[in-house]
């Protein structure tokens, strides 16, 4: 079994989290529960944590290591793009805070037959979900170059995108690309790894299958918009990315709601009804310390943000 998922910026996150004193506490990104585990240890016993993951075998093991907590934690498996209805079906109204820690855990990186790892073979799967349909796999089959050039392009910024699909065509041709190993192979035969870097060719490619296997960009913008009809008065939405696509629409997210009105600045009296929701709590994002850097190298590239719900 591998080893628990390494927590980030646990202390910041309780941090901005603990500012109410009874209540429920969604975590929307459950993984082994690391982050849970911290705040119900560390608030008191009125506060509540109910937890999601679209991963079953995270919920299973998330299971193990919280049920000492009893009555004070519930844990559903769905994603968080349903957030509101898996909130009303567990028959809560409001919530006093959202943690979002996006991304896979490492228990799902490190588990070579989910096929996340560049580095280790395993079946080209990536579902989150296992329950999901479509893998890795059959995306690279179905999909027409251009959607591919285009994902790859969107969102993993990969600027070879074109001579990547080239080179997973040139290999389709021999027969289907179905292991991570063999995909690994042919985009590092294109791309050149950079000179004293560490970072894999492949890792814009896996980053962009990810993403588009899971949607996990549309789900953190249908999130983030029904999490603040859920928030309780200055409950607070923390929110860790881990690169930019992810951190750009929480930052812009956030800057909307606080501006409330977006009406144009010559309009002297507003006619578009829009009122502010979130206060930004975090100007500039935070990252992990240096010494949290040194003990979980994964963290460097986390961004925490936080805003917190303002009835006006
Ligand atoms: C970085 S890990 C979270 C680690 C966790 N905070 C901890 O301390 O152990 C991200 C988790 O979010 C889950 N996840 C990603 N997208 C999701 C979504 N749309 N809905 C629910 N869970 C999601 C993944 O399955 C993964 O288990």
């Amino acid at each position: 079994m591998p080893r628990y998922h390494e927590s980030i910026m646990k202390k910041e996150v309780l941090h901005y989290l603990n500012n109410h004193m009874e209540g429920v506490i969604v975590d929307g990104t459950l993984g082994d529960g690391g982050h849970t585990e911290f705040i119900l240890k560390n608030t008191g016993p009125k506060i509540k944590v109910l937890g999601i993951d679209r991963d079953q075998f995270a919920i299973e093991r998330a299971e193990k290591r919280l049920h000492r907590f009893g009555s004070r934690i519930r844990l559903v498996h769905g994603s968080f793009e349903n957030l509101q209805s898996l909130v009303i079906q567990s028959g809560i109204t409001k919530i006093n805070g959202l943690l979002l820690d996006f991304g896979v855990s490492s228990s799902q990186l490190d588990t070579p037959s989910r096929g996340f790892s560049i580095r280790n073979d395993g079946p080209l799967d990536m579902r989150m979900d296992n329950s999901q349909i479509t893998t890795a796999a059959i995306l690279l089959e179905k999909l027409k170059d251009e959607e591919l050039i285009s994902i790859l392009k969107n969102f993993g910024e990969e600027r070879f995108a074109k001579k990547v699909v080239g080179a997973i065509r040139r290999e389709q041709k021999k027969g289907p690309i179905t292991r991570t190993s063999l995909l690994s192979k042919v985009v590092s035969e294109v791309i050149k790894p950079k000179r004293n870097s560490r970072i894999h060719p492949a890792t814009k490619t896996f980053q962009a299958l990810r993403i588009a296997v899971n949607n996990e960009l549309e789900q953190i913008k249908i999130v983030l918009k029904d999490a603040v009809g859920l928030l309780d008065a200055s409950a607070r939405i923390v929110a860790i990315s881990f690169h930019s696509l992810e951190d750009r629409i929480v930052k812009t997210f956030f800057r909307k709601e606080e501006k409330g009105c977006t009406c144009p600045s010559k309009i002297p009296v507003c006619i578009c009804g829009n009122n502010q929701t979130l206060n930004i709590l975090t100007r500039r994002p935070i990252c992990p310390s240096t010494e949290e850097l040194a003990m979980n190298p994964r963290s460097v590239s986390a961004k925490l943000r936080v805003a917190e719900r303002v009835y006006v």
